[in-house]
């Protein structure tokens, strides 16, 4: 048995292997030194053990603006949000194209890795922020990040010397290599990915069990890079998945493990994006819900599944399984969505995620219908760590 194959093909490998580790590094201390910002190591990262194959490092002109425009590497591969790496003015004139520069982090001085420089060029950040994010308003967490860093990019393949070292759930962090052979391992043809950046609730659990009615397995992925201040924080919904886990899910048909990626908040684009990674990672199926990836209201409810009919399966490769707004109904007396309940809207329960928190806040556990009481309770603890680590 085989895997589903990589996007593009090949699983994409930057790491530059231990026994080469030390002239390497010896090698990029002499270069010109690029700073990193949090977001550009993850993505660096990622790149390096093949999550965003088929890339080889940052994004060179001819694909970014094929991506920004059209959706697609200048070569036709289905590719969603630019990958690409800011850089300072003043760091660009030390740069030549076909030399290389050493990768630094902004916040630890450590050299990450090598990019060899094909390409240095000047980006409208307002176009790229109407075609990705589809609005150019700063008050867009994604759009106030892109305008945030330098509109010079610097693009190249790249060579990682370093990986960041998480500082908690380490048992939690796979490359698509292993989860690819994990997957193979216990004998899962069909595994179906759940992007999250949540704690899971009610109705993301009705979804994922949807699916898991037809698929062999789950991997439940929650993104645990970069999110937006007023998102739960990642260990505390790291906590809260594990107690589900335990509770509530058939321990031989799903898997947990952490998608180290920043959020962009690109609702549509940022579908097709996670679902061609989850693929890297060996999922056959990805899901796709109400508003995914959205922020405030950006996009329609049904947009991040609509944008999937511009590509054919055969480019897609992952199959994605998208699902309704799902809620409790009290009439039916299980989660439902409009596809199978007759009720009316009166009938269901809704509460805002405003609502949630407060109710969070004041150390109330929302009803059992929209958060299993083990993970209301983790949520609970968590605003109180917050608060205290605050004062
Ligand atoms: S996301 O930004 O990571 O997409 P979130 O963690 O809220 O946000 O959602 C994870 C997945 O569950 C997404 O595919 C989203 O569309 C889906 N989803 C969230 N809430 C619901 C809901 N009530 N009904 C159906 N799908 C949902």
């Amino acid at each position: 048995m085989t895997n589903i194959a990589p996007h593009g093909g090949t699983l994409i490998q930057r790491l530059v292997p231990d026994h080469l580790q030390a002239e390497w590094i010896r090698k990029a201390e002499a270069l010109p030194q690029i700073r990193l910002e949090k977001r550009s190591i993850s993505d660096l990262d990622l790149i390096g053990v093949g999550a965003f194959s088929p890339l080889q490092g940052f994004m060179n002109p001819a694909d970014y603006h094929s991506v920004v425009e059209s959706m697609r590497l200048a070569d036709g591969t289905v590719w969603s949000i630019p990958i690409t790496l800011p850089v300072d003015a003043a760091v660009s004139k030390q740069l030549k194209i076909g030399e290389s520069a050493a990768l630094v982090g902004k916040e630890d001085g450590q050299i990450y890795g090598v990019i060899d420089v094909e390409s240095i060029y000047e980006v409208d950040h307002e176009k790229e922020a109407i075609h990705v994010y589809k609005t150019d308003e700063i008050a867009h967490p994604g759009v106030a990040k892109l305008y945030s860093y330098s509109n010079i990019y610097v693009g190249g393949p790249v060579h990682v010397l370093k990986r960041p070292q998480p500082d908690r759930f380490q048992e939690y962090y796979f490359d698509p290599a292993q989860t690819r052979h994990l997957f193979k391992e216990r004998g899962w043809k069909t595994v179906v990915g759940f992007q999250t950046r949540n704690p899971v609730h009610r109705a993301h659990e009705y979804i994922q069990k949807c699916a898991m009615e037809t698929v062999d397995a789950l991997f439940l992925n929650p993104l645990v890079g970069e999110t937006k201040s007023d998102d739960v924080p990642a260990d505390v919904r790291m906590r809260s998945y594990k107690a589900l886990l335990a509770g509530y899910y058939p321990q031989d048909r799903v898997f947990l493990g952490v998608f180290p990626a920043a959020m962009r908040y690109a609702g549509p684009r940022e579908a097709i994006f996670h679902a061609m990674v989850r693929k890297n990672y060996g999922c056959t199926h990805f899901i796709v819900g109400r508003d995914h990836a959205g922020v405030g209201d950006y996009y329609g409810t049904y947009e991040a599944q609509e944008i999937f009919s511009n590509f054919t399966p055969e480019e897609l490769g992952i199959t994605p399984m998208f699902f309704e707004h799902s809620f409790f109904c009290q009439k039916c007396g299980n989660m439902a969505s409009s596809k199978t309940c007759p009720h009316g809207k009166e009938d269901h329960l809704h509460l805002s995620g405003t609502k949630v928190r407060e109710m969070l806040r004041n150390g109330i556990c929302p009803p059992p219908q929209f958060s299993r009481p083990e993970v209301a309770e983790i949520l609970i603890e968590g605003m109180k760590e917050q608060v205290t680590s605050r004062s």
